[in-house]
């Protein structure tokens, strides 16, 4: 029963507890039905010893059981029978083979970096609890979504700029550990447009459970066009409407943008909020609805236990917050979403 219920446990932890594509057992990209094969295999594999040491097992425990009237007997001695020694030693020998040569080959496979100078490369940047996405060569800087084109590898530069954290958006790719001290890569492909969910898997803090993403891939001709509309974006254009221009002017006075940054400038202390407007959650966890970003803005640390924005925010009204909520959602530049990608 025990095992029973660490099994269920485990495929509850697989199947990622309701979130949509946060499955490792619906792999819709590359990497991860590489891995989705291997667990079959390996499951396969593993299920027919099982079911072989079991019948051996019961059969010998019925047949050589203490029985009546024959207390003392003791059945043939079979030690040191060559025949079943070599049996026994050759099985395991070539199921291990056909486990360990798929798993050496897609282990090579998975971490080859060789085609990347090619491909787009993104620089991800974990942090306490929050994720940074730099488009190389590109001058796009975005925060927690991560937008792609289908059916390319996009490689993927990762640091941490704190503690370590674990860059996991199961139904595309398996895990990377994402360190401060070095830069690990790994590539994601997706293969249908839609919305991954990714979370970070090495306890980095108190929110750690928090800290989720997104990975929006859309198709090549709607990743052109994100990439335009993001490039084109003029962090000091006005707002539109008098409670929106007012948070604009609050945004400004307030200092946020010592923190943050709409456009492509490098500065990541906090999110850059340049495609704000386009998302679906609210620090990546809360209802993308202005109510939330006020909540957000005025008591981080309700959402967030430990986050940076806590200590550094400044004084503000409910009435202040509520303008800037009315700016920032204005900051949606690109008609390519998440919604137009299914979410
Ligand atoms: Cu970052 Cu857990």
């Amino acid at each position: 029963f025990r095992a029973l219920s660490l099994l269920g446990l485990l495929a509850l932890v697989l199947t990622g507890c309701g979130r949509e594509n946060l499955t490792a057992l619906k792999p819709k990209g590359y990497g991860a039905q590489t891995s989705y094969d291997l667990i079959i295999l390996t499951t396969v594999v593993m299920s027919i010893v099982l079911l072989v040491v079991a019948i051996v097992y019961i059969t010998v425990l019925v047949r050589f059981r203490k029985k009546k009237g024959k207390e003392n007997f003791i059945p043939k001695q079979v030690e040191g029978n060559k025949v079943l020694e070599t049996i026994w030693t050759v099985i395991p020998i070539v199921l291990l083979i056909i486990i360990a040569v798929p798993t050496t080959i897609a282990t090579f496979d998975l971490a080859d970096t060789k085609g990347a100078k090619d491909k787009l490369n993104v620089e991800v940047t974990g942090n306490q609890y929050w994720w940074h996405f730099n488009y190389k060569g590109q001058e796009i800087q975005t925060s927690q979504d991560l937008y792609i084109p289908t059916g390319e590898k996009v490689y993927l530069n990762m640091k941490s700029s704190d503690v370590i954290h674990s860059f996991w958006v199961p139904s595309l790719a398996g895990k990377m550990d994402v360190n401060p001290e070095n830069e690990n890569t790994m590539y994601i492909k997706a293969d249908e447009e839609g919305v991954y969910w990714g979370k970070c898997a090495e306890l980095c803090g108190p929110s750690h459970s928090l800290m989720d993403f997104k990975i929006v891939a859309v198709s090549p001709d709607e990743f052109d066009q994100w990439v335009n509309d993001m490039q084109g974006v003029d962090p000091k254009a006005v707002a539109e409407g008098d409670t929106a221009k007012e948070g604009q002017e609050l945004f400004n006075e307030k200092n946020c943008m010592s923190c943050h940054a709409i456009g492509s400038s490098p500065v990541q202390v906090g999110p850059n909020l340049t495609d704000f407007g386009n998302r679906s959650k609210v620090a990546g966890i809360m209802d993308h609805n202005k109510e939330n970003v006020v909540k957000w803005i005025m008591d981080p640390e309700s959402v967030k236990p430990g986050n940076k924005m806590t200590n550094n925010y400044p004084e503000l009204s409910d009435e202040e917050a509520s303008k800037i909520a009315d700016y920032l959602m204005q900051l949606n530049p690109s008609e390519v979403t998440l919604e137009s990608a299914g979410d």
